[in-house]
């Protein structure tokens, strides 16, 4: 259990506002400080001397209010906390902040810290379950915002389903675990992602439908458990992470040169979907057809592989390096050759034969394959994947050599 920590609670204004005033006593009895920002919705729901009396502190409502910001501005406010935390938030709230609005003093705290932010989504069913609330989150989330919950359940306005705020033993739990140092603190990852773009002339280039999402989850899990993850990413489709050192390159050559550059590294998972190969003679000015009919010859040349090269690294090879094996057929067979080809420690297979819906979906069934075997993981979301990864790893560094 953390103790003594600084938060910054800001309640939204929703129903479940009035959980938020038990929120502040449990985590008041742990010895943290809770420093309590209302919404003007939230006052309609809960008052600021109820607040500011369990918390024991003074309240803060107005952006524009003169004695705040001679007292402390609300830019010293958004810093002076370990943590902060938004329950409830409502689906305004985090509209706002997805979009990065700051017209109102919770916006502007959110906008301006440079803290971790959790928040404890509550609202009705249909507005939880409306594209623009789920676009919302899936920013927020790729934003590097924690959430916990909502839950299932009845709601106040008589309907059923998600939208419900988490328990406050949970939201206390969620924020225990935010402020904790995670088993990576101190840990450096590297992890690639995405596709390569390799170029034919200035306008073309060949790629491939990677779109980054497995290594993008990869790193974010690696953040929550406290490490420090340098992103070495090709043109990907879904944003990277926010929290990372991240290197944006386009070619495989680029991709190498940035993962050594960031070495020394702990660990280094290949999440990226390298070209085999480049296009020798790339023209620097566009192609032209001739008139002729003919098409150009391109010639190729094969890639550095990257994975490869790091797991057999004389001086400065990371502890653990993972790779990733795309297999139709074989797989534990294929992968484990791969595995032991490539040098590295452990190889995430999966089967992307036709008819997995694996490749370019939301799911992923892999096989870990290691020194002691292959250990198949259940069909689970690629954020599930992600996060059983980042906890192997933490154990694996945690492991004496
Ligand atoms: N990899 C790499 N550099 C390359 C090629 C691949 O780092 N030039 C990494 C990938 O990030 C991945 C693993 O190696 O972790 C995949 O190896 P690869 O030999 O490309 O396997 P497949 O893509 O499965 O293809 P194939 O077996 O057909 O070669």
């Amino acid at each position: 259990m953390t103790t003594g920590k600084r938060i910054l609670l800001i309640i939204g204004g929703g129903i479940a506002a009035f959980k938020s005033l038990d929120l502040i006593r449990r985590l008041r009895e742990r010895g943290h400080r809770v420093t309590p920002v209302l919404t003007p919705a939230a006052e309609q729901f809960v008052t600021p001397l109820s607040a500011s009396a369990l918390a024991a502190r003074k309240v803060y409502r107005d952006l524009f209010d003169l004695t705040d910001e001679a007292e402390m501005g609300h830019i010293e406010l958004s810093r002076d906390a370990d943590l902060l935390v938004v329950a409830p938030a409502t689906a305004d709230l985090m509209a706002k902040m997805a979009n990065g609005h700051a017209n109102d003093l919770a916006s502007t705290l959110l906008m301006a810290t440079d803290k971790r932010v959790l928040i404890a989504p509550s609202m009705n069913v249909r507005m939880w379950e409306h594209p623009a609330t789920r676009r919302n989150m899936e920013r927020l989330q790729g934003d590097g915002v924690l959430t916990v919950g909502p839950n299932e359940g009845p709601m106040a306005c008589g309907e059923y389903g998600f939208g419900r705020m988490a328990e406050v033993p949970e939201i206390v739990d969620a924020i225990e675990t935010a402020l904790s140092d995670g088993p990576l603190k101190g840990r450096h990852v590297i992890v690639t992602s995405g596709p390569t773009h390799e170029p034919i002339d200035p306008v073309r280039y060949i790629a491939n439908r990677s779109s980054g999402a497995q290594g993008t989850a990869i790193a974010q899990a690696l953040l929550a458990l406290g490490a420090r993850v340098s992103f070495v990413t090709g043109p990907a489709s879904v944003a990277p992470p926010h929290g990372v050192d991240l290197r944006q390159v386009e070619t495989a050559r680029e991709m190498r040169d940035a993962v050594r550059d960031v070495l020394p590294a702990d660990a280094a998972v290949f999440a990226a979907a390298v070209a085999d190969w480049h296009v020798v003679n790339a023209a620097d000015r566009k192609m032209k057809k001739d008139g002729s009919g003919r098409a150009p010859a391109l010639e190729f040349a094969e890639n550095p592989d990257i994975l490869a090269e790091i797991s057999q690294l004389e001086t400065g090879r990371p502890e653990l390096v993972v790779g990733f094996a795309a297999e139709t057929n074989d797989v534990v067979a294929h992968a484990s050759d791969k595995r032991a080809r490539k040098g590295c420690d452990w190889i995430l297979a999966n089967d992307v034969s036709e008819g997995t819906g694996i490749m370019g979906g939301s799911e992923n069934e892999v096989t870990l394959i290691s020194g002691a075997g292959a250990e198949a993981w259940p069909r689970l979301g690629k954020a599930e994947v992600a996060q059983r990864l980042a906890e192997r790893i933490a154990a694996a560094l945690s492991e004496p050599r």
